[in-house]
């Protein structure tokens, strides 16, 4: 979704923005534009389409002098994507210039009101009553007119403000949409995503709601919501600017498929200590008086949750929904200090997940972040978090963040089980021994990357696509179908094989593809019916299932085989050919694998 940066220094602004902006694209956008400020004057080039169309207008920048401004990439909300919808903004006078992500909720009275007051607006978006309103409080002090005008908004947004009568100084503000400030020599940042910051500085500053930062070259100044200068930490980020770009590959989700058995060691391994489980800060006393556990979360998030229930149900005895933050967060859910959350997120700031963590926190639910953005929204309000050390994920559709999820949902299981005295010692130590294997057995599954691209080229042209399992197999099944669905287009529909009968049968027909897992082998039996019930309608079947399964040629059309493993953590490896597929399929079929059409990476908005 929309991008953030803003750059305070001694060096021209310009090249640093656009720099900056193209380490943002990834988030999905539609439209961009900077600010820069010079003399007294900000200079705007905003345009509809892609930076390179900004870099274009500006000869990489060149054009602008100036060595403070901002910048942004707009994913529409209010407002068609085209030239002047996209940000910055610029108040009536040419005084304030604004970059906005997020909603502000009450922009039509404000807007009113403005009017009222005279003021023109050219645009439909909500940012530019943040201009106006930035110039309607202005008497001289930039710091107390941004006070004045944040606690006129309601909603939750980030802002970065340029103001011509204050060279070399950019504002940041965030309320409830991340904003980080980069802290450098002799220049400054901000932005809405670290990588857009890590090619300058890997040091910075994570605001938190309600606070307003005035960055110059030599100076970050800090207030909290009443205007008072706090101090806060700076923190190192671990990641390089290596980790942000392709290496050599054609797209990022191919390198990430690829980093996925490193993913998962850095994720686990620092983990199991002595034969085990340390989980971070987690005290021992945790699990006490725990009757429940609600794992929540979005998208592939979401379905590695639904991994997880089977895996911590199985393990530890205890209930376990998974549900839909978008849905737990509206229907007055029962919760209480005896319910844990587990809330999953790559990004951390997806917005449904935040509010439905934030919802079940005040019913006194427990809390526990499963994610991988340091420092992110979700990992600083839950009660406690287990990093996925999965390093960046710059495509849209998550790849090694799902795995690294599932990974830790198995880990956590096997740590509570033991707390919970749930499990015996040999069971423990075997499950260790399986968690440890998994980094090879996904290398070996990512080594089947040339013979999924073969079998990619023969099923390109199928335009509906079945994904049936049962058990966990059926939990891959869902997010198979959706990496499928996200990058290649193509309709899929996950389905628990043994529903298939109670309806969607009815679609199967000659050659549909219905691709089918059998690593759950306690029901493989179960699913080989499934699959002859297709076959006898004509469909066509290929086949996920573990090495040595002979059985699966009797039936399938064509097999891949997967390593085989400990059952509970039979979906990491199970999931890679998936991913190889739909990357694959993707090509074949000409799609902006990366950035696929009306995606964005991180849902900061409802
Ligand atoms: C998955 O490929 C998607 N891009 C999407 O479903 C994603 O998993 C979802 O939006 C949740 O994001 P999060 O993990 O950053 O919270």
């Amino acid at each position: 979704m929309c991008g953030i940066v803003g750059f305070a220094g001694a060096q021209p602004a310009a090249p640093i923005l656009l720099d900056g902006l193209k380490k943002l694209e990834y988030r999905g956008y539609d439209s961009a534009g900077i600010a820069v400020q010079d003399g007294g004057l900000i200079s705007v080039v905003k345009t509809r389409g892609v930076i390179k169309n900004l870099c274009d207008k500006t000869d990489n920048g060149s054009t602008l002098s100036g060595t403070s401004g901002i910048g942004h990439t707009r994913w529409a909300t209010h407002g068609a994507p085209d030239d002047v919808n996209a940000h910055p903004h610029v108040s009536n006078d040419g005084m304030f210039a604004v970059v906005h992500n997020g909603i502000i909720e009450n922009f039509a009275v404000l807007k009113d009101e403005l009017e009222k007051k005279g003021y023109r607006f050219e645009s439909q978006t909500d940012t530019e009553i943040v201009a106006n309103l930035l110039d309607l409080y202005y008497k001289g002090d930039l710091l107390e007119a941004v006070m004045k005008t944040v606690s006129r908004l309601d909603g939750s947004y980030s802002l970065g403000v340029l103001c011509a009568e204050h060279p070399g100084k950019i504002v940041a503000v965030r309320e409830k949409s991340p904003l980080i400030l980069g802290v450098g020599v002799k220049e400054n940042y901000f932005a809405s995503d670290v990588t857009a910051l890590v090619a300058h500085t890997r040091n910075v500053i994570y605001l938190d709601d309600g606070e307003v930062a005035v960055l110059t070259a030599d100076s970050i100044d800090i207030y909290n919501a009443s205007g008072k200068k706090i101090e806060k930490s700076t923190s190192r980020v671990i990641w390089d600017i290596e980790a942000a770009e392709k290496g050599g590959y054609e797209h990022f989700m191919l390198k990430e498929i690829m980093e996925q058995p490193r993913a998962i060691l850095s994720t686990l391994e620092p983990r199991i200590k002595d034969g085990r489980i340390v989980l971070d800060d987690i005290p021992d006393s945790y699990f006490d008086g725990v009757q429940r556990i609600i794992i929540t979360a979005c998208g592939s998030a979401y379905y590695a949750g639904c991994v997880g229930r089977y895996v911590i149900e199985k393990l530890c005895r205890i209930p376990v929904t998974v549900e839909l933050a978008s849905e737990l967060r509206y229907h007055d859910p029962i919760i209480d200090e005896n319910t844990l959350l587990i809330v999953i997120s790559q990004s951390g700031e997806t917005a449904d997940t935040i509010a439905a963590l934030r919802e079940c926190k005040e019913r006194g639910a427990k809390s526990l972040a499963i994610v991988n953005v340091v420092g992110s929204t979700i990992a600083r309000l839950a009660d406690y978090r287990i990093y996925t050390w999965a390093g960046p994920e710059i495509a849209v559709a998550t790849t090694k963040g799902y795995t690294t999820q599932v990974a830790v949902l198995g880990l956590f299981a096997v740590f509570a089980a033991d707390k919970l005295g749930r499990i015996t010692k040999e069971r423990y130590a075997e499950l260790i021994g399986e968690l440890l294997k998994l980094p090879s057995k996904v290398q070996r599954a990512v080594d089947l990357n040339s013979h999924i691209s073969y079998l990619a080229k023969r099923y390109a042209s199928h335009r509906d696509v079945f994904f049936i399992g049962r058990n966990i197999d059926y939990a891959v099944a869902l997010e198979g179908s959706l990496k499928l669905k996200e990058i290649s287009y193509i309709f899929s529909e996950p389905y628990a094989a043994g529903e298939l009968k109670h309806g969607p049968i009815a679609l199967i027909e000659q050659d549909t593809l219905v691709i089918t897992l059998c690593c759950y082998d306690e029901l493989f039996e179960k699913t080989l019916s499934n699959i002859e019930q297709v076959k006898a309608r004509g469909a066509t079947v290929l086949a996920v299932a573990h090495e040595g399964n002979g059985k699966i040629f009797h039936v399938a059309d064509d097999a891949v085989f997967v390593p085989d493993s400990e059952p509970l953590f039979a979906a990491v490896p199970e999931i890679i050919p998936l991913q190889l597929f739909a990357y694959y399929i993707a090509k074949e079929n000409g799609c902006d694998i990366d950035k696929p059409k009306n995606l964005a990476k991180s849902v900061t908005v409802e």
